[in-house]
């Protein structure tokens, strides 16, 4: 049998294309704690060990970078932004690349736009444009669902953040460029986008006035009137806090939207489980996610010598936490590789990560997915592709840069 060693190429974004999960089955029954040596990191397969690390932030820390092109593209000397923080401005703090105890104190501000109250004062606009969207399809006339479903994560983000609904095809295009964190490109290309996404933040402050003189429920009014360090917020944390909000959820949100629609139309069993019981929208949302987990992995680095199984790990390494492995672990998940909308095990899904830095915006997710499939099967309980789509060739991204769907009333 080929030697893992030859096979494993987690910094090559075709080998997610590859069907890359035989491999992942092979690591966690092989070598669970994988030591990829080119970029000296431990790549973690299994869901105890994911959840394990996630749950120890005092050894493993999110401060020093968490995507792998941070460590591809090492600051050269202690002054150098790491890529991540390179398209952030630099005097704002990073909620997810903060640890404990800051990160609580972080997280603790930005709450009160994520509580069951706010989103359900979001609810009627999620049902209008999710509406919208489902009205914008031509029956039997193939659909780029991917390029549809691509505006309703950016619409509600900016909702959630307090921004113009007008401004979404602006807020996209930012959208745009971030998703280049992380991507396959030369440092050129990354600092290109970074300088491109950077003007977002002037974008953002402009609203301030209009927020500070009649303030919403939303993140910037939340955030304007909040207090860290008793004292108000800093502007330039209100600013990070509403570029990290578009840059965490709008492709994440987008690729799940999309992906559910794949999963489904792969799986017309599935579908007419569903159409026939809607009561299984919210467990179909949880192995939708399971199964596509739209940001594949996270990084940590250790902050002490350690062990994970036995596996030695010195101060200064990395660890690779690889969300879409976790989430075919069998010992969790019996029979991964099938997709089952009622699957009883599914709320275990990590594709939202798990512990400390666990997704804040999962429960807006759940709430949006869930009305735009119900919205979409109201009208059109039967669909398929029309074309296999076209996969997103980037390491963390599972995404898809089109996808050809048919939908039948
Ligand atoms: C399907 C959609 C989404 C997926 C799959 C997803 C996935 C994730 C994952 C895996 C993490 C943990 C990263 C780590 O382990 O280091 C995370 C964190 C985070 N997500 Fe999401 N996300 C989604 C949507 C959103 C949305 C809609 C928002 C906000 C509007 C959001 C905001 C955040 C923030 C702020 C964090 C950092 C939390 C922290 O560090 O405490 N995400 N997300």
């Amino acid at each position: 049998m080929t030697d893992l060693r030859d096979i494993v190429r987690i910094e090559d974004p075709r080998f997610y294309l590859d069907d890359p999960f035989p491999v992942f089955a092979r690591m966690r029954a092989e070598e669970p704690v994988f030591y990829y040596e080119p970029l000296d990191t431990f790549v973690l397969t299994k869901h105890e060990d994911i959840r394990y690390v996630n749950r120890t932030p005092e050894v493993f820390s999110n401060a020093h970078g968490i995507f792998l092109n941070d460590v591809k593209y090492q600051p050269v000397d202690g002054d150098t932004p790491t890529v991540t923080d390179s398209f952030f401005p630099a005097d704002g703090e990073q909620i997810g690349t903060t640890d404990p105890p800051r990160h609580h104190e972080l997280r603790r501000v930005i709450s009160p736009a994520f509580s069951a109250r706010a989103l359900e004062l979001m609810d009627a606009e999620i049902r209008q444009y999710s509406q919208e969207l489902v009205d914008a399809i031509t029956p039997g006339q193939t659909t780029d669902w991917m390029e549809l479903a691509g505006i309703l994560p950016i619409r509600i983000g900016s909702l959630l953040i307090g921004l113009p609904d007008a401004d979404r095809a602006q807020v996209r295009h930012w959208s745009d460029e971030l998703e280049k964190l992380g991507g396959d490109l030369t440092m050129e290309e990354l600092q290109a986008a970074a300088k491109e996404f950077s003007t977002l933040r002037d974008y953002i402050m402009a609203n301030f006035a209009t927020k500070r003189h009649d303030p919403g429920h939303d993140l910037l009014s939340t955030l304007l009137a909040a207090e860290l360090d008793d004292r108000k917020v800093s502007e330039a944390n209100v600013v990070m806090f509403a570029m990290t909000m578009i840059a965490a959820g709008s492709d994440t949100t987008r690729a799940l939207l999309a992906g559910m629609v794949w999963a489904l139309a792969k799986h017309p069993d599935q579908l007419a489980k569903l159409v026939a019981d809607r009561s299984l929208i919210p467990s179909a949302i949880e192995e939708a996610l399971r199964w596509v987990t739209p940001a594949r992995a996270f990084l940590r680095t250790a902050m002490e010598d350690t062990e994970i199984r036995g596996q030695k790990i010195r101060s200064g390494q990395h660890v690779y936490l690889m969300y879409m492995a976790g989430n075919r672990d069998e010992d969790i998940f019996p029979n991964p590789e099938t997709f089952d909308v009622s699957r009883a095990e599914n709320e275990l899904q990590m594709a939202f990560g798990i512990g400390t830095h666990v997704c804040i915006g999962a429960r807006l997710v759940r709430q949006e997915a869930g009305i735009l499939l119900n919205t979409l099967l109201d009208r059109y309980p039967r669909f398929e592709l029309a074309a296999e789509p076209v996969p997103v060739i980037h390491i963390i991204r599972n995404s898809w840069e089109n996808m050809p769907v048919l939908f039948h009333s």
